[in-house]
């Protein structure tokens, strides 16, 4: 089984696990703080506990870097690292609002760019977004690419949440200049309709999100075309440490990396 099939199907098992819990007071359940730091509620451990569940029943030999399990060697001959964020966009999902997803990648190596594989379901509706390295970038059975052309409105996604007040103040002007400006409340689930070209920037320089967050993210968005830029506007990349936290910079081409990037203060 290619390792695409295994991340598909372990997301699969996700949505049919979670699609009925999602708003309910049963979601919420506090399990206590998790790996990644968050309180790991009831919702997200039903998720992981899929994932981990299924790759035991098949034996699939690797090391799990888990948000809320953390570090769970699966084998003592591992082909590489699974990296789960089994609900991304927890808030939501408690809370009922129609906005998460799973994120599963694997990586041969302890580096992003050594990511092969990727997958982010929309847990609403069941809708897979995923990348094999150097295979593209799909949504279902469809390619998907970033926008290509000026689009009809600009869509300009920002993650302020949480963001202090330096930040607030290098932002003013990008929220100043553009009436549509994005924050949906699950990062993986952004960066997949961003690589199907439904925004054309997507920025998150608050320096707080984890390796979970972005790793089936990071590759769908370059195999769809997008650029992927760290802070310094370098290829984003980075070990997959759980003290690591990210910011980047995802944009559709350079003519918009550079208008976005000038107009920052
Ligand atoms: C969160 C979401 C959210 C982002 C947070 C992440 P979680 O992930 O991606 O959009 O603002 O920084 O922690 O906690 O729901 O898995
Ligand atoms: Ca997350």
């Amino acid at each position: 089984m290619e390792v695409i099939d295994v991340i598909k199907e372990a997301s699969r098992r996700v949505y049919e696990n979670v699609k009925d819990l999602a708003g309910t007071d049963d979601a919420a359940g506090d399990f206590g703080r998790g790996a990644g730091g968050d309180i790991s509620r009831n919702i997200d451990v039903t998720a992981e506990k899929t994932v981990l569940d299924y790759l035991r029943e098949i034996n699939f030999e690797c090391i799990v870097l888990g948000e809320e399990c953390g570090r769970v060697e699966l084998s003592d001959k591992p082909k590489g690292f699974i990296i789960m964020d089994a609900i991304d966009g927890s808030a939501n999902a408690v809370r009922g609002v129609p906005f998460f997803c799973c994120s599963l990648a694997f990586a041969k190596e302890d580096k992003l760019s050594s990511i092969t594989d990727g997958v982010v379901i929309d847990l609403t509706n069941g809708n897979m977004y995923w990348a094999s390295k150097g295979k593209g970038a799909f949504l279902n059975e469809n390619k998907i690419k970033v926008h290509g052309e000026e689009p009809v409105y600009r869509i300009v996604g920002v993650n302020a949440s949480g963001a202090d007040a330096n930040l607030l103040e290098k932002l003013q002007p990008i929220f100043e200049k553009h009436n549509h400006i994005r924050h949906l409340g699950a990062n993986a689930l952004e960066m997949a309709l961003f690589a199907r070209g439904l925004m054309d920037v997507f920025i998150d320089l608050r320096k707080k999100i984890r390796i979970q967050d972005i790793a089936a993210g990071y590759l769908i968005v370059k195999e769809a075309g997008g650029l992927l830029l760290d802070e310094n506007l370098k290829p984003l990349d980075s070990d997959l440490s759980y003290k690591t936290r990210l910011s980047f910079v995802a944009a559709s081409n350079q003519k918009m990396l550079d208008e976005i990037m000038s107009q920052m203060k």
